[in-house]
């Protein structure tokens, strides 16, 4: 059976990364990977970090790209690749611009495909915004749906769409749990990585920020920098923020806060730094989607800047608290976490809804009609051990 993968942005890629691992083990399966390069940059990075090859790059990225700009680009590079490569099956991984566009350009041509991460949902197609109508479109087109948990089940179900569903569990679970023991059990690996963030001093608590968000564009990020700002006048502070390369991004950000001095804004990092930072974050405060699923495992409270969001699972547990873009909201949130331990303590209990390690096994096993296992999520874990300092996590 000849699969090819496609994918083209960071997240994308650190989530595809177990999958095509594991398609790579089966004598069964001609994996081929294709890569829009929808990231030029950021893409190279996931790719070097888990030595991903890749049998076609499109390289479709243009400078301050436009939705439409570059769907049109995909379906045009796409449909000759596709016409040559003549593949059994498409796989599409979560929500971006390059899954919705190839998910169709397939579609088009007859070519069954496989959505990784399929039944997100806000029910608000603006927010995120174009994630939750290229997660519809995508899920409407494919005959094999692997939802991460029972919820995004339940969400295609209602849908009452032709595919068939596995719950698998998220796969950047697989990523990160993979990477963060790597890390753990080598002290010159973590010793490399903590080199590059030499401005992190001992007595002050990380407070680890992303944001791209294209809704936040504008009016959400002046707010989000105004509450960083503000947040900054704190002694115990040290906020780090690795700022993604969309210029809408680079410029809000580098204007308001790059004169504060225990504001460190640094560029996009490969992901065994940035899951160091993970681990070494007090507070994560984020409109990332992938980041929500990543630390809880990691046992760390998240702030989310959104006013919905397509993962409620830890919300629910308690883990991830929506912090929408008001500035008030935003800095009482973390002066809470900051200054009341038992409030920390409570919110950083370990609880993992999202993966058990397993999803691209139980992934490649239904693309192969092979019995599956579906994942179950964990019951409530106990309360985790927290130790104070810097290195204030416990290891997996
Ligand atoms: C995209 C996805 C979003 C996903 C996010 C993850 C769409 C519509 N959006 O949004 O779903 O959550 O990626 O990161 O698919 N740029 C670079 N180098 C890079 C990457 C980006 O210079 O490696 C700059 C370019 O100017 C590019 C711009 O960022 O034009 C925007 O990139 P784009 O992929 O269109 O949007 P994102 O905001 O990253
Ligand atoms: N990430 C990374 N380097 C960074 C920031 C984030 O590797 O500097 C990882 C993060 O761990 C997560 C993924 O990128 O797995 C999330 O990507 P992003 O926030 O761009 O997209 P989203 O998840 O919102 O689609």
């Amino acid at each position: 059976m000849k699969i090819l993968s496609i994918f083209g942005t960071r997240p994308e890629a650190i989530k595809m990364a177990p999958v095509v691992k594991n398609l790579a083990l089966e004598t069964e399966i001609e994996s081929l990977v294709c890569t829009t390069g929808q990231h030029r940059s950021m893409l190279r990075q996931v790719l070097d970090i888990f030595e991903l090859e890749t049998d076609f790059d499109l390289d479709l990225m243009a400078p301050n790209q436009t939705l439409n700009g570059l769907s049109s680009r995909i379906f045009a590079a796409l449909d000759p690749l596709l016409e040559q490569v003549k593949p059994d099956r498409v796989l599409v991984h979560g929500d971006t611009t390059t899954a919705m566009a190839s998910a169709v350009a397939a579609f088009h041509r007859g070519i069954p495909v496989a959505h990784v991460e399929a039944g997100l949902r806000t029910g608000n197609l603006k927010q995120p915004w174009p994630e939750e109508m290229n997660r519809r479109m995508v899920d409407i087109v494919s005959d094999l749906l692997f939802a991460p948990t029972e919820g995004s089940k339940q969400n295609l179900c209602k849908e009452n769409l032709a595919g068939k569903i596995y719950v698998t569990g998220n796969t950047v679970i697989d990523a990160l749990m993979a990477s963060s023991s790597r890390i753990s059990l080598d002290e010159e690996l973590r010793s490399k990585l903590d080199a590059q963030f030499p401005f992190l001093q001992s007595g002050r608590k990380m407070l680890l920020v992303t944001g791209h968000r294209r809704e936040n564009f504008g009016p959400g990020f002046q707010n989000i920098c105004t509450a960083l700002a503000e947040l900054s006048a704190r002694a115990d502070i040290d906020i780090v923020y690795p700022v993604h390369l969309n210029p809408n991004v680079q410029q809000p950000v580098s204007a308001a806060l790059s004169h504060l001095p225990n504001v460190h804004l640094i560029a996009p990092l490969d992901y065994l730094s940035f899951v160091r930072l993970m681990q070494r974050a007090h507070v994560i405060l984020t409109d990332s989607g992938g980041v929500q699923e990543e630390a809880p495992s990691l046992g760390k409270p998240v702030l989310v800047m959104r006013d919905v969001t397509e993962r409620p699972e830890a919300v629910l547990a308690g883990t991830v608290e929506l912090v929408g873009t008001e500035v008030e909201r935003i800095v009482a949130a973390v002066h809470k976490l900051y200054d009341d331990d038992l409030a920390w303590r409570a919110i950083s209990q370990r609880h993992n809804p999202y993966g058990d390690g397993y999803a691209s096994q139980r992934i490649v096993a239904a693309l192969l009609n092979r019995t599956v296992a579906e994942f179950a999520a964990e019951p409530e874990a106990p309360p985790q051990v927290a130790i104070d300092g810097q290195e204030d996590f416990v290891l997996i």
